[in-house]
């Protein structure tokens, strides 16, 4: 049966709405909002790659019916920070996720479907190990949604707070994550649409 949702390419049709997350504190939300951004950067970004890069992609959320409603993004925080040496990639892939819907689409269950599919989509496509994400305490939906697609409060850091670079420190960010399953040993060589 077809989901709610699908992830599809950023499109420029969708550079419009997108760049509402830029301009307007109340589409990224009370706990992902740091400030007014450029949404020209990201347009010559797409320009440029199409938002699909080595280290760093954005896929649109669409309802059923091509509606754009947000955005998921991943970005590879594999690197191994060494003393004073150059950082290196680490033997384990391990990549960071990210959601935001338009406020007007919340609440409706689309931001549980649009990140199992990108957790599915992931594991399938890419060697990655694990998938992780870092929440705002207070960002309840965010950690159900979350813990309803396997991405669990970390092991022994489950409650762990972690001060919030992005707001100076005021806030908490709590880490979730989860491995590969043992099943999905390589990616495989088609990936399963993207909830179409
Ligand atoms: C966080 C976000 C992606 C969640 O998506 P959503 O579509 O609103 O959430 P869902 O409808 O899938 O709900 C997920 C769960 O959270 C619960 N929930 C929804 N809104 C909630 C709220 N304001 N407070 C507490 N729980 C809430 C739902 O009841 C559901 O749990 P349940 O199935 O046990 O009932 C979305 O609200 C959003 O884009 N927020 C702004 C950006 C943001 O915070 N991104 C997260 C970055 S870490």
């Amino acid at each position: 049966m077809d989901g709610p949702v699908r992830l599809r390419p950023v499109r420029e049709e969708d550079l419009e709405p997108m760049a509402r997350f830029s301009l307007e504190p109340e589409a990224l939300g009370e706990f992902e909002w740091t400030g007014f951004t450029d949404p020209r950067a990201r347009r010559r970004r797409w320009e440029e790659d199409g938002l699909l890069g080595d280290d760093s992609s954005v896929l649109a959320v669409v309802l059923a019916d091509d509606a754009f409603i947000g955005i998921v993004s991943w970005r590879n925080v594999s690197l191994v920070v060494t003393r004073g040496a150059p950082r290196r990639p680490s033997p384990v892939l391990r990549l960071e996720i990210g959601i935001a819907l338009l406020p007007e689409h919340r609440g409706r269950g689309y931001g549980t479907a649009a990140q199992r599919l990108l957790v599915d989509y992931l594991f399938e496509t890419t060697p990655v190990h694990r998938i992780q994400a870092g929440t705002e305490a207070g960002n309840l939906a965010e950690q159900r949604a979350l813990e309803k697609v396997g991405v669990l409060p970390r092991g022994r850091h489950a409650r762990r707070r972690l001060p919030s670079r992005a707001l100076g420190g005021r806030c908490h960010v709590l880490p979730a994550a989860r491995r590969r399953p043992p099943c999905l040993s390589r990616p495989r060589r088609r990936p399963r649409s993207l909830g179409c």
